[in-house]
């Protein structure tokens, strides 16, 4: 008889970190309604501006190293105690891992590292000391670092792993996401028939789901703790 693991997978989204302060994408007053994706975030806009692409990401790690995890984030850690869990994140802040979460994937990579903006550039990744990563900072081949960011159009080196971790999981909680961006947003259609399937969002009665979905129509840390009682 199949001894039940119970393992847990958290797809996190940009408004895990809502209510630590660090403002989504797409929500109104979000970070695509004061900057345009094409001039920050995309390798054209590299070639074409790296300084305001480095500034844009300056700008994000500074608010970032500003801010603390929140209770959702804490209790997602503390569910560690109870179960095996792995944290999906389309987020690049590091703050799953400074509330204790010990297994984080980051699909779109993690702010805090930088790598080579020449080729290979996902063989190796570097930490940045502080908020400010400057024209000046070099690979050891010559190149410029630029940020540990997946930008639209780049490969999502991480993704057959984040497909094989859903497929296996017992329980999908998913939180934060508007699951607007492909492939990160696909991951949901990863899960095994029998798996319990939960959404926290507080516009998740737009959504369209898949059947299965349970709905909590919260903010993280109010929905996280709905459903850690259940769990
Ligand atoms: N708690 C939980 N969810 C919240 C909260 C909150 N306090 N506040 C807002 N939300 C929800 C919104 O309702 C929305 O569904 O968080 C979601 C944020 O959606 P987006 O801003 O689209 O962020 P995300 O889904 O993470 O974007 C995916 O797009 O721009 C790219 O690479 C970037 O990783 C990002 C990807």
């Amino acid at each position: 008889m199949k001894i039940k693991t119970n393992q847990i997978v958290v797809f996190s989204g940009a408004g895990m970190s809502a209510e630590s302060g660090i403002s989504t994408f797409r929500d109104s007053g979000g970070l695509w309604e004061q900057y345009k994706i094409e001039e920050v975030a995309t390798p054209e806009a590299w070639r074409k501006n790296p300084s305001l692409v480095q500034q844009f990401y300056n700008f994000r790690r500074k608010q970032i190293l500003e801010c603390k995890p929140n209770k959702g984030h804490l209790m997602i850690a503390q569910l560690e105690r109870r179960f095996p869990v792995t944290v999906i994140t389309q987020n690049i802040d590091d703050l799953h891992e400074r509330a204790g979460s010990k297994h984080v994937l980051h699909l779109h990579g993690n702010i805090r590292l930088s790598k080579s903006s020449g080729p290979n550039s996902d063989r190796n990744y570097f930490p940045i000391e502080g908020w400010e990563l400057t024209m000046e900072d070099r690979c050891p081949e010559g190149y410029i670092l630029r940020p540990h960011v997946v930008w639209f159009g780049e490969e999502v080196p991480m993704l057959s792993k984040a497909a094989e971790m859903v497929s296996k999981a017992d329980i999908l909680i998913v939180v934060g996401t508007s699951l607007n961006v492909y492939p990160a947003a696909g991951l949901i259609h990863y899960t095994k028939s029998d798996a319990r399937k939960y959404i926290i969002d507080p516009n998740v009665h737009e959504f369209s789901l898949p059947s299965g979905f349970t709905s909590i129509q919260a903010g993280a840390e109010e929905g996280l703790q709905q459903l850690l009682k259940e769990l």
